[in-house]
């Protein structure tokens, strides 16, 4: 195994406790189906001591042949390959898109505190709530920096990782998860209490792999990722699973959901605690944090809070706070929840991590829309797990507020979010003769006079023939989440607009070898590469060319919606705005934007040119019927209910609120919680109330439980 890097700590080559490779080997034969069980729980055993406790205890070398020992095995059986092997953890084949699944329970998120009177506040109204003999304890944990994602053990077995997406409904993303290997693809089955689990927590990228990762993708000229977080988010977004196992992500589980045989909570009353839970996980094999502590008074709290905060540098991951929780499980129950937030958890947010650098220029950059944006040049400085050299400044106003100079000694802070920012200058140490920031009239690429678009604040390079706009919106064209085309990064792009062989994206596919091969440091084999990668790009499906082309306000999603809708860009050109905001989820600004787009001349060539290229204009044709297509568009069945926005109220004759939403969303429909002009159904039972009244009142359609039963079972007959 060469992917495997040296745990951060607590590493050691004691004397085996694990047997080595080849010393299990019995004197009696066993059969293939034994040694391959044998062979995969040392592996489990070994990547458990290695990437969770960080104490590996044999060689990587013998590792090594443990795993290559179970592949032959496996490859002269390959009956008796199941899931949860360790060598399954990357799966081969890419994935078009992620399902959708609806948590049982919600993903919550948690309020927030900023000062040490908003944390006794909380601890007030747990006391009000409880009354004054109600004893109480918190557990206080890290709040690390990165992605809420819940996995779902079945019969012991990893069977479903989702993101938290809207805390309803997250995307289904196992096989990325699988590959990480601090993830058990099977939990030791020794207590009564495994029927099915799910537990929850976050992935993170520690900063080494975050500083690894961005080095590597600056040598392939790839966008940087502005911290961890994104990273992370980033990577359990990709398509190609074999590409997430390279990113060395990791995990923090911290808590745990036990159903019944019916699917129900399971109470476990003999593991109340919150602060013991942990420790049953830890128990179970998964990695959890170890800093987490369990607190009789909220003072207490109170200063282990600070104490983080002070040594917050010292992790190797980012945080960006604490997690102040009821420890008894019993009482999260009694507290409940409001609809965002759980009652007996609060964040304890810490202030923004800041530092002071030198402000060496303000430059400016053209977008792909024209839009004009300074940016601030910094003397390199290290904050809070990256090296920061660049920042935002936003727009003229936001310079001239701050009476940012070049020169300024300046304080950056990186908040909660992403991207740092100037917060101030410190104007003692102001140079003399330094020079008020002006924003130039023209654009510092192409000349053309800058204007400001009605009451916006951004200023505008209206030339859409300007190399910078043209060069954005290749980048744009041809990034890994659009048409992904291989070796298009900034500088051949650069050199390739710079050299007058493209003009517009439409270009692209208009190159040749000769062409190419005729560009400085382009040698033969990158000249073919790059060939190969705009040819396979033409197959790239609808959505992608949509998103790609860089329509203002056209997301991934959105375009998304729009190519399933309206199903070619023949489709998507001819829609009017009503039309348009007919899609779920677009609204007036999107479907303006569309229009216009297609309204220009410029661009209806590039499309006219693209199309002459051979690229796919329309979703892929279904093949054999509705089923098909269904497949095609990533579900299971024919999604009968394909985008349909329901919601669910009252109390339905035959069903579980819960259970009619699985089988709408399984049948492709999103089942949201509020009855707006966007809902397509509503599905009313018993003693539905208000929502009902909305739904009459915006014309929304009723169906009782027999209705949508027949629009689902359309399902099997169409
Ligand atoms: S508990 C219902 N514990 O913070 C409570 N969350 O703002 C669920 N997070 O979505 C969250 N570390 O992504 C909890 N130790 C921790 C956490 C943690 C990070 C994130 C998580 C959650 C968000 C809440």
């Amino acid at each position: 195994m060469t992917n495997r890097k040296p745990p951060a700590q607590g590493a050691s080559r004691d004397e085996p406790k694990v047997a080595r490779a080849g010393q299990l080997k019995p004197a009696d034969p066993m059969s293939p189906a034994e040694r391959i069980e044998v062979l995969r729980e040392q592996i489990r055993s070994h990547d458990h001591r290695y990437f969770v406790l960080a104490e590996p205890v044999i060689s990587d070398y013998d590792y090594d042949m443990l795993v290559n020992e179970l592949r032959d095995l496996e490859s002269a059986h390959p009956d008796l390959i199941t899931p949860d092997s360790p060598t399954q953890r990357v799966g081969g084949t890419p994935t078009s898109s992620f399902p959708v699944v609806r948590h049982p329970v919600p993903m919550l998120s948690i309020g927030n505190t900023y000062n040490d009177d908003e944390i006794r506040d909380f601890d007030r109204r747990i006391r009000d709530l409880l009354g004054p003999e109600r004893a109480y304890a918190y557990t206080v944990e890290l709040k690390i920096d990165g992605v809420a994602v819940s996995l779902r053990y079945e019969d012991g077995a990893l069977a479903l990782g989702a993101t938290r997406g809207d805390g309803e409904q997250g995307d289904d993303i196992t096989a990325n998860l699988r590959t990480i290997r601090s993830i058990p693809l099977r939990i030791a089955e020794e207590s009564p209490r495994l029927n099915n689990i799910e537990v929850r927590g976050e992935v993170y990228l520690p900063h080494d792999g975050f500083r690894d990762l961005n080095a590597l993708r600056a040598g392939r000229e790839e966008p940087l990722f502005a911290n961890p977080r994104n990273a992370t988010a980033g990577s359990l977004k990709l398509r190609h699973p074999r590409v997430v196992a390279e990113r060395p992500l990791r995990v923090f589980l911290y808590t745990v959901r036990f159903e019944d045989e019916n699917g129900a909570i399971a109470e476990q009353p003999e593991l109340d605690s919150h602060f013991e839970r942990l420790s049953w996980l830890a128990g179970q094999g998964f990695p959890t944090n170890v800093e987490a502590r369990r607190f009789d008074t909220i003072e207490e709290v109170i200063a282990f809070c600070h104490d983080w905060e002070e040594r917050r540098t010292s992790l190797s991951y980012d945080i960006d706070g604490m997690v102040i929780k009821v420890d008894s499980i019993a009482l999260h129950g009694e507290l409940g929840a409001t609809l965002k937030s759980p009652r007996w958890a609060i964040a304890s947010k810490f202030a923004a991590q800041r530092a002071m650098t030198r402000l060496t220029d303000i430059r400016l950059q053209v977008g792909r829309t024209g839009v004009v944006t300074p940016v601030a040049e910094l003397e390199p400085v290290f904050l809070a797990g990256s090296t920061i050299s660049r920042a935002t400044l936003h727009n003229e106003e936001e310079i001239t507020r701050k009476d940012l100079r070049v020169g300024d000694t300046v304080f950056i802070e990186k908040g909660g979010d992403v991207i740092p920012k100037v917060v101030e200058v410190d104007m003692s140490k102001r140079e003399d003769g330094s020079v008020k920031f002006e924003m130039p009239k023209v654009c510092p690429v192409c000349e053309t006079t800058l204007v400001r678009v009605g009451d916006e604040v951004a200023v505008r390079c209206g030339n859409a023939a300007c190399p910078a706009q043209t060069q954005a919106r290749i980048t744009h064209f041809t990034a890994r989440n659009a048409m992904d085309i291989e070796g298009f990064g900034p500088a051949v792009t650069e050199q390739i607009l710079g050299s007058g062989l493209i003009e517009d994206v439409s270009g692209i596919y208009y190159l040749d070898k000769e062409r190419l091969g005729a560009l400085e440091r382009m040698g033969e084999k990158s000249a073919d590469n790059l060939l190969r990668g705009i040819k396979a790009s033409k197959d790239r499906p609808l959505d992608r060319l949509l998103f790609g082309l860089g329509i203002p306000h056209v997301g991934e999603r959105a375009a998304r919606q729009i190519a399933r809708h309206l199903r070619s860009i023949d489709g998507i050109m001819a829609a009017t705005e009503e039309e348009l905001v007919a899609v779920p989820e677009i609204g007036p600004k999107i479907a303006e934007s569309i229009v216009s787009f297609f309204q220009n001349e410029r661009n209806l060539e590039i499309i006219q040119k693209l199309r002459a290229a051979g690229l796919r204009m329309e979703l892929e044709p279904p093949e054999g019927g509705a089923d098909a297509q269904a497949l095609a568009e990533g579900g299971e069945h024919a999604q009968v209910l394909a985008d349909k926005i329901v919601v669910i109220t009252g109390t339905l004759p035959n069903h579980t609120r819960d259970e009619m939403a699985d089988r709408i969303t399984a049948a492709g429909g999103r089942v949201t919680s509020s009855v707006s002009k966007k809902t397509d159904y509503l599905v009313a039972g018993e003693n539905a109330g208000s929502k009902l009244k909305k739904a009459q009142s915006l014309g929304v359609e009723i169906l009782n439980e027999e209705e949508i039963e027949a629009q689902l079972s359309g399902q099997q007959t169409t």
